[in-house]
């Protein structure tokens, strides 16, 4: 360890590590620097590298966050991407919204959220932590109100949001894997028709230390791999579906209109009303000179179909 660092040291004087030792004087300068000032931080990028494959800094959601001056909000950079695609409709509509964050430590995005979203809208926080529900985080015409719980308790979720609903909910929480799946088999169901449950930090699906692993059962991202079955399941041969148990991806089948894996970023959004039964085929046009048998659009004369259209 010792002759690392001696050579780490030596390499440094000879000049050899200019960029690391900047890289790290900056951060230091950043955390312990003239920008550290008690609990007061001033927008701190720990890396100032922008990702190329992340397309432009300049969305509203981005320029609210780089101008907040409120609490502190923590969030990996290609997150706001995908919240700006992922909030689009409902900025869309332009109407006031309810929103969920689970897990909101400072309460930051909770005031970034109010920014962004329309006047009017009720943004509720939940956090384990009792210090949370002391934050000032109110103004600019929304209600923000904070909660204290535990998100892993399904009771205490049942009770609390007994008879709530939301357009969106964000779980920011534990990341411990069975915490993640408890909270969003309790809370689906808490969200309104065409709504959008998200889950940030996916990545500790594959850590131990938050009960993880590669391709563990129980981690999350196995777990909604294991729902896009759900998303399918009236085309799964109904001998299997009959040996599996398969309640759960009958009753998800009939709510999750669409699941999207970002990295480290899960969404699974709500059909806009209970699908009870499989989704019908649209024929239209009434020319089909082409007919081939491995085309599975072919029709004979016992097809059986409704005109969808008059
Ligand atoms: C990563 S921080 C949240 C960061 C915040 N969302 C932000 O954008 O800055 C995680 C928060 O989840 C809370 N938390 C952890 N376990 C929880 C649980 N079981 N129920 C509710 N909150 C929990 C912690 O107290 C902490 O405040």
């Amino acid at each position: 360890m010792s002759n690392v660092f001696i050579k780490t040291v030596k390499q440094i004087l000879r000049g050899e590590k200019r960029a690391s030792l900047k890289k790290f004087l900056n951060y230091i300068d950043a955390v312990f620097g003239k920008k550290f000032k008690g609990n007061h931080f001033n927008n701190i990028y720990f890396d100032g590298n922008a990702q190329d494959c992340i397309d432009d800094n300049q969305s509203p959601l981005h320029k609210i966050i780089k101008e907040h001056q409120g609490n502190i909000t923590d969030k990996w950079e290609q997150y706001l991407q995908i919240y700006e695609k992922i909030f689009a409709p409902f900025i869309i509509r332009a109407k006031p919204i309810n929103i969920l964050e689970i897990g909101i430590l400072n309460g930051g995005f909770l005031q970034v959220l109010e920014k962004f979203f329309p006047k009017g809208s009720k943004i509720i926080g939940l956090d384990i932590e009792k210090k949370c529900a002391d934050l000032k985080l109110g103004g600019g015409g929304s209600s923000i109100e904070i909660i204290i719980g535990d998100a892993a308790q399904e009771d205490f979720l049942d009770k609390s949001f007994k008879d709530s609903k939301f357009d969106i909910i964000i779980d920011d929480a534990s990341h411990v894997n069975r915490n993640t799946i408890i909270t969003f088999e309790a809370m689906f169901d808490k969200l309104n028709y065409g709504g959008i449950y998200i889950i940030e930090d996916c990545h500790t699906s594959y850590w131990n230390n938050a009960a993880g692993g590669f391709q563990r059962k129980g981690s999350v991202i196995e777990y909604f791999k294991t729902l896009i079955d759900a998303l399918h399941f009236y085309y799964i041969h109904p001998e299997i579906t009959a040996k599996i148990k398969n309640a759960y991806l009958k009753k998800f089948n009939s709510s999750i209109a669409a699941i999207y894996f970002y990295d480290s970023v899960i969404a699974v959004e709500k059909y806009v009303k209970d699908k009870t039964l499989p989704f019908r085929r649209y024929i239209a046009g009434q020319n089909a000179p082409i007919f081939r048998d491995d085309c599975a659009l072919t029709i004979n004369q016992d097809t059986k179909f409704e005109k969808f259209f008059a």
